[in-house]
């Protein structure tokens, strides 16, 4: 397999949410109007090229001239078993895989189900936007419950969450590993959480997405294997999208052991015809899980050496403080000491800096004073990011 994360591909006019919308969005918010020139390391997706083995297997299925209903096959659901197996030690039952579009419809999904409109959701902010977004559209009460900074790396404040608990919230929605902050979740924290949601009877939405990025020494602990797991009510998130590039293929999988759980969250999929990958989809899947590890391997050490470049740079940078995540391809970045407010941040980014990140509060107020960017881009595109970043502030 040839792998070049160095090799640049032009994804301008590709109807790309990162090189082509974003022009739309900072014209609205920021009234930045000449966009041209601006580098973006803003929405998590990859500039790398996908493993060629999915593009391959997506070829083949192309091959067939018919493109009938179709279902997942056994086949793929076996190489998700299989995946997880080896690279999380966790077994799936795959009779508990119920499929979806993405994560975040069957986040949607998860809180139709299960709660009612007023209903109480609590989520650990900052954290990605759709946690809160998604059950506001859908008019449920948002708790969000603040993580704590120590050392630059987040941390759960237990008893601020149990307290929000005792309120009467109904699903708690969990972002492991997390982000923005980047934190692969320790299994005392994961056996915390599912002991809370035990005693306070919520149920607990495990959104994995991030799983497969994780860096040496860290680990990332699916929630279903934690202590007591099989007695709380757990459903687990999942997609390969993050992993392997393939975010506009659009697949997802929930992963739900719980039988009454798994009929409901089912008869809810059945109603909005929902519940199936499309079948280029369902290829593109399979070769992920059955043929992707090398590359994933790869992709991993080269985000890596991304991480150390960005982190040693912008730590020389007055005010700026940034740590190397144990997950993700994210790196949030604290300036708080620069005394700066977001909006002039902003304006120093896009219009002196030319460079399109994400602004902490996107992630909720706790975000304020952060920012987010990017990496997942060759090694020449990250330094030229960087160079923007220290312009915007000299
Ligand atoms: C935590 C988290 N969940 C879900 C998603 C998006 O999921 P999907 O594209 O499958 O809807 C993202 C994308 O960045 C994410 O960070």
């Amino acid at each position: 397999m040839s792998i070049n994360f160095d090799e640049h591909y032009n994804r301008r006019n590709t109807n790309s949410l990162k090189w082509d919308q974003f022009k739309d969005r900072i014209r609205a918010k920021y009234n930045v109007v000449d966009s041209d020139d601006i580098l973006p390391m803003w929405v998590a997706d990859m500039d790398f090229a996908i493993p060629t083995v999915i593009t391959d297997a997506i070829k083949n299925r192309l091959d067939h001239p018919i493109f009938g209903y179709s279902y997942v096959s056994d086949s793929c659901k076996e190489a998700i078993q299989r995946w997880f197996e080896k690279h999380h030690n966790w077994t799936i039952d795959t009779k508990t895989i119920l499929f979806h579009q993405g994560v975040v419809p069957a986040i949607a999904t998860i809180v139709e189900t299960f709660t009612k409109p007023g209903d109480k959701i609590c989520i650990s902010t900052p954290v990605y936007p759709a946690f809160f977004n998604i059950p506001q559209a859908l008019k449920r009460e948002v708790i969000a419950c603040d993580l704590v900074l120590n050392h630059n790396a987040y941390e759960y404040d237990f008893n601020a969450l149990e307290e929000a608990f005792k309120t009467g919230v109904k699903v708690y929605i969990l972002c492991s590993p997390h982000n923005p902050g980047g934190v692969a979740w320790s299994k005392e924290d994961l056996e915390h959480l599912v002991q809370l949601c035990i005693k306070y009877d919520v149920l607990l939405l495990s959104d994995e997405i991030h799983a497969d990025i994780v860096f040496n020494g860290y680990k990332h602990i699916p929630t279903l294997t934690v202590k007591d797991a099989d007695k709380a009510k757990i459903v687990t998130c999942i997609a390969p999208t993050k992993t392997f590039n393939i975010a506009g293929i659009h697949a997802a999988f929930m992963v739900v052991p719980d039988d009454q759980l798994r009929l409901k969250l089912n008869q809810n999929l059945q109603a909005h015809g929902l519940g199936e990958l499309n079948l280029l989809a369902a290829a593109a899947v399979e070769a992920a899980y059955e043929k992707g590890e090398e590359w994933l391997n790869n992709m991993i050490q080269y985000i890596s050496n991304n991480m150390d470049y960005v982190v040693d740079e912008l730590n020389k940078v007055e005010g700026i403080s940034v740590t190397k995540p144990n997950a993700s391809y994210l790196i949030w970045i604290d300036y708080r000491e620069t005394g700066l407010s977001e909006d002039d941040m902003m304006q120093r980014l896009l219009v002196k800096g030319r460079l399109a990140i994400e602004p902490g509060t996107k992630y909720g107020e706790a975000g304020r004073g952060f920012l987010r960017i990017n990496v997942a881009c060759p090694l020449e595109t990250v330094k030229d990011g960087v160079a923007r970043f220290k312009k915007a502030l000299s």
